[in-house]
């Protein structure tokens, strides 16, 4: 054979060689990653939302709400492109066979029903795990707090009941837990003013959480709480402080009741909503050097004396104030005399 000949076969050898293996290594979706995906969709019953979850793609190139890490071609999101609500029945118990997995955010899916499944603790990278306004039933589990990685929880708009685990509060990085308008019950864990994350973001409104707000929340500086429509009673003044940064309380249609007059609200505060409580006393004077706040309401209240004039608080409509036992001045009409 001469040399030219050798070179020849060698190029073709080559060029048989590489149409094999070309497919396989064109292929970016990891093997383990696609069969996990096939089987949620399986799971899910194949609706049509899945189409482009073919086998024969690629599911880092072709797969509609997937997305593959740039570095290692791992699965790290599973988003909300499902839009009107096309998965149906529980959540696969194979979503826990995606361990790259840093994003879970599926929104608006009214048939997706059933517990969140136990499996989902094997995904030791997740950060945000997101299911809003579906049908989840049973309770917040006390699991999720094996999760260390997360740092968002969001639930809004289920149907989770019982109480909200205190075991939330060990996971490291988390700063933001937001499970409003479920179902659930019972008392905000005493655990909660031991989170660690900072600006941290609470939204547990439209619930029936009752009992008091724990004193121990005094310790923690949230950026966001939002405890509204609940049955919460006694006082709040630990939520407050001069030394804090919050900057929006929400406490409104609780049955809260304590007096207001020596609570020091933080210079941060942007917005205060505490209508429909039975709050007494008066709007202490420091209320005036709120020079951030935009949203302000106490009405439906048991409050009396002046409105401290000066500030922003002669901004706010009437409304912010009325229904109160005998609040007076501007810019209610009724005057101080
Ligand atoms: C939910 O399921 C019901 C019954 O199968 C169906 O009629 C409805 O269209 C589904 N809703 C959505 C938003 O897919
Ligand atoms: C939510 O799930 C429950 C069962 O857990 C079912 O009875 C109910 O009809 C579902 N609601 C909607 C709006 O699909
Ligand atoms: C919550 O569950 C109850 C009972 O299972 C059901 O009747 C109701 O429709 C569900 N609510 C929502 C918002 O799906
Ligand atoms: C918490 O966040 C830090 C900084 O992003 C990260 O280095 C650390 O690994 C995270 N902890 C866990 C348990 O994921
Ligand atoms: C604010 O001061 C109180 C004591 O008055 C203290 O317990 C709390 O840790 C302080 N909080 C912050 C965020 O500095
Ligand atoms: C204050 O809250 C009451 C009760 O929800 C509402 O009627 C009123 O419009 C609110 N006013 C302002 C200024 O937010």
């Amino acid at each position: 054979m001469d040399a030219k000949k050798l070179i020849y076969n060698l190029l073709c050898f080559l060029l048989v060689l590489c149409s094999f293996i070309y497919p396989c290594l064109s292929e970016l979706c990891h093997p383990q990653d696609k069969k996990a995906l096939l089987q949620i969709k399986k799971g899910f019953n194949n609706p049509h939302v899945f189409s482009t979850w073919d086998p024969n793609t690629d599911c880092c190139l072709h797969w509609r709400g997937v997305h593959c890490d740039e570095k290692n071609n791992r699965i790290e999101t599973l988003e909300k492109y499902f839009g009107g609500g096309d998965l149906a029945g529980p959540i696969p118990p194979e979503i826990g066979d995606l361990p790259y997995l840093r994003t879970l955010w599926w929104h608006k899916q009214p048939n997706l029903t059933g517990p969140i499944p136990q499996s989902i603790t094997k995904l030791k990278r997740l950060r945000y795990l997101v299911i809003t306004w579906a049908n989840l039933s049973g309770p917040i589990p006390d699991f999720l707090s094996e999760i260390k990685s997360l740092v968002s929880i969001e639930f809004s708009f289920n149907n989770l009941t019982g109480q909200i685990p205190s075991s939330l509060s060990r996971l490291p990085n988390l700063t933001g837990l937001v499970l409003d308008r479920n179902k659930l019950t019972g008392p905000i864990p005493d655990s909660f003013g031991e989170f660690q994350g900072s600006h941290f973001y609470l939204k547990l409104s439209h619930n029936q959480l009752s009992w008091k707000i724990p004193a121990s929340l005094g310790n923690k500086d949230f950026n966001y709480v939002d405890l509204s429509w609940n049955k919460l009673e006694g006082g709040a003044a630990v939520l407050f402080g001069l030394n804090k940064t919050t900057q929006v309380v929400d406490l409104s249609r609780n049955v809260l009741e304590f007096d207001m007059s020596d609570v020091e609200f933080p210079k941060s505060l942007v917005s205060l909503d505490m209508n429909h409580n039975r709050i007494t006393g008066s709007l202490p004077v420091g209320m005036t050097a709120l020079d951030n706040l935009r949203g302000f309401n106490v009405s439906y209240n048991r409050l009396c004396g002046e409105i401290p004039v000066g500030g922003n608080l002669q901004s706010f409509d009437y409304t912010a104030y009325f229904h109160n036992r005998c609040l007076c001045g501007a810019p209610l009409e009724r005057s101080c005399k």
